[in-house]
Parts: structure tokens; sequence; C-alpha cells
């Protein structure tokens, strides 16, 4: 779970660029209550009703985060935890429509060619996916924490072939005819950064979208449709270099789904972060809802909107990880940040999931079995 430097940096770049500057945390905020409106706290934009599909094909969702992604095993950052049946219907219940389920393939694939992934280990995800879907949820997969190939840069060739290798076998693990169109969407990579620069990103999102529509056009393209995919930005998935993303011609608003991550201020959202160079001076960050803090966040959020109306785009956009470490925020602030992200993306028709179920940031104790009552409320208000 490192996130160097680069995520923030790639943030205070854009901040800059747009003229938006200063943030964070004064001796007499210390004193202060968020000033974010209670409208904020219920359902502004009629979501509650379809869970967000009448807006979006994705809706309000929720990362299982922390589990799939771990580097050996799934229960390894989670207190030996492992994701149940009972977990999809839990979120489902609570108003959820979709989750994104990140997997750290990398880690249990053989290094020789042709890359196999192990048996058990994709039987597992295929288990949980099926838990998932079964509990009424579309579900995302994802590759996640594939360090390899963001570090190890020697080497970049042979991980960029075993990233092609990862989803050539999914694709043919997770056939259209048995995961529909509308069950499953392929989120090809989390957060390309490093060795995966924008060129190398716009490269890897053509062999994969060839690779996925047309060497396995037998097991992805149907007469019921075509597998969605879902695509970030590189430079660590914030909005910043959404204008360097290349779309190949095939993509288009049916197949594709654009996504993003939201987590700024960074010092507020990433406060005492341990995997996060810098986080311990950020502990204490406030963050209340002031006009400021909110002009500071629509102007991230329009950019994207602005970025998207070229008539040759209109995807759906989704805020596929937002949230706030909850070990050092102030709960009154994270409640506030969390249900200003969801409310904004609503009004947007922006699908959102939040990072994450049950874990640093989590929205549900899992020791507890129950949902942490301000951050629940905040994602999906009560009336
Ligand atoms: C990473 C997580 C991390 C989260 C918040 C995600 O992209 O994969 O490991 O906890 O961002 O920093």
């Amino acid at each position: 779970m490192i996130l160097s430097k680069a995520k923030r940096i790639g943030w205070l770049i854009f901040g800059l660029l747009l003229g938006a500057v200063g943030c964070g945390s004064s001796s007499n905020q210390e004193q202060q209550e968020p000033v974010l409106g209670e409208q904020y706290y219920r359902d502004l934009y009629h979501w509650n009703a379809s869970k967000g599909l009448n807006h979006s094909f994705l809706g309000r969702g929720i990362n299982i985060g922390n589990f799939f992604e771990s580097p050996n095993y799934e229960g390894e950052w989670n207190g030996d935890l492992t994701i149940q049946a009972s977990d999809f219907k839990n979120i489902s219940e609570a108003g959820f429509a979709s989750v994104r389920i990140p997997v750290r393939w990398s880690a249990h694939t053989y290094t020789d060619n042709p890359y196999i992934i192990e048996d058990s280990f994709i039987d597992r995800v295929q288990e949980v996916v099926d838990q998932a879907i079964q509990a009424n949820l579309k579900v995302i997969i994802n590759t996640h924490h594939f360090n390899e190939l963001f570090y190890d840069d020697v080497n970049f060739d042979f991980h960029r072939v075993r990233l092609l290798a990862f989803w050539g076998q999914l694709a043919k693990h997770f056939p259209l005819d048995r995961y529909s169109e509308n069950q499953l969407v392929f989120e090809f990579l989390n957060e390309p950064h490093d060795n995966v620069t924008v060129a190398r990103w716009n490269d890897l999102v053509t062999d994969l979208t060839n690779l996925l529509w047309d060497t396995h056009a037998n097991t992805q393209n149907s007469v019921l449709g075509q597998r969605k995919v879902m695509i970030g930005t590189a430079d660590w998935g914030g909005p910043f270099k959404l204008p360097e993303l290349e779309l190949p011609n095939s993509v288009n608003a049916d197949n594709t789904i654009i996504t993003i991550h939201f987590y700024e201020p960074f010092e507020f959202t990433h406060q005492g972060a341990e995997w996060t160079d810098g986080a311990q001076a950020w502990i204490g960050t406030r963050w209340l809802g002031t006009e400021k803090d909110q002009q500071r966040l629509f102007e991230y959020l329009d950019a994207v909107i602005r970025w998207n109306s070229n008539p040759a785009r209109g995807f759906e956009i989704n805020i596929g990880e937002f949230g706030v470490y909850s070990k050092h925020a102030r709960a009154e602030d994270q409640r506030a940040w969390t249900a200003f992200i969801a409310r904004e993306a609503e009004k947007r028709n922006f699908s959102w999931h939040y990072w994450e179920y049950s874990s640093g940031f989590g929205a549900y104790d899992p020791y507890k079995e129950q949902w942490r009552d301000a951050l629940i409320t905040s994602l999906i208000p009560q009336s």
C-alpha cells in the first residue's frame, strides 16, 4: 500500500493550474464545526429510488478494499477477516448498486509464460463475484497494485505482457454468456503511475481493448452486447491527466466508463496515512465545507465535465475511489466531506464507489457488524 509523493505532486500541479491554492488547518479552525449545509445529507437528486441506476450504469457503490489486493492472502490486511456472501447482502440492502473488487493478480500468477493465474485464486475471486451478483450488485474487477509494472523499469515489457496475459485469462474465465454486460465490468489497471507513463498508458489502453474486443471477441462480444471496460488516468488516477488520455476508436460511451479517483485535499483525506510520505505532518487538517473549500473541489469536478462535454465523449464518469482515512480525521469533517463528494457527484450524474467497505476508511464496522452511522448516512441519505 505504498503511495509515493508522486500522487500528491500530481494533485498539487493540477491545483496550481486551476489557481486553487491553500487549504488545511489553522488554530482557529480547530474550534470550528463543519459549515456544510444539511441539504447534503438528503437525497437531493432522487438517487435513493433506483440506487442511482436511473442516472448512471453503476449508481452508488463501494470498494471491497484491502482484501484481494493485499500482498499475499485475502485476510492479510484485515486481521484475517475474509469476505462473505453476507457482506454483499448487507451492501445491497444498505442501498448500494455496485461493488468494485480490487485484485492483485500479479501476486497469484506463475511468472513464466503463459503466466497462468493460480486456480485457487481465480476460483475464489469468481466465488465472490458470484456472491455479489447474487446479491443484485453490479461488479467491477480490476488489476490492483501491479507494483512490478510500475517500478521494475528494466523489465517493463515483461510485466506489460503479463498484464495482457491476466486479461486474456479473465476474458475466458468470465465470458459474456455467463457474466452479462449488465453484471460485470473490467477495469484494466488501478492508478497507472511511474513506469506506466501517459504515453505508455495510452498504448496499453489500445492493446487491452484490442485484446478484449478483437482477440477475445468470441467471449466478449455477442448478440447480448459487449463487455464494458473502465479506464482511468495515468499519474495515479486523478482527473488532471484526462486531457492527455488518448482513446482508440473502438471505445465509445456504450462500452466504456471513465473512472477518476478523488482524494482532494489530500492532506485532509490522507492525514496520518502510514503508507503516504509526509502524512504524519497533516494530522489535524480540517475540512469544514466553507465556500472556499467547496470552490476548490468544484473546479476539479467541473474540469471533468468540460473534458467529457466534447461530443466524441459523453462517457459515464465514475469516481472509482473517494474517502477519508478514519484514524485521525475528525468524524464530523469526514462526514461532511463524504456527503459533499457523494452529492456533488450525483448532481453531475457521476457514478461513485466509496473507498472502502470495512477497513481503514471503512463505512462498515465488521466487528460490531454495523454500518458507521455518520458515513452510511452521508453516502446514502435516509430521506
Ligand atoms: C490504494 C489503497 C489506498 C487508497 C487510499 C488506493 O488506490 O490502492 O491501497 O488505501 O488508495 O490511499
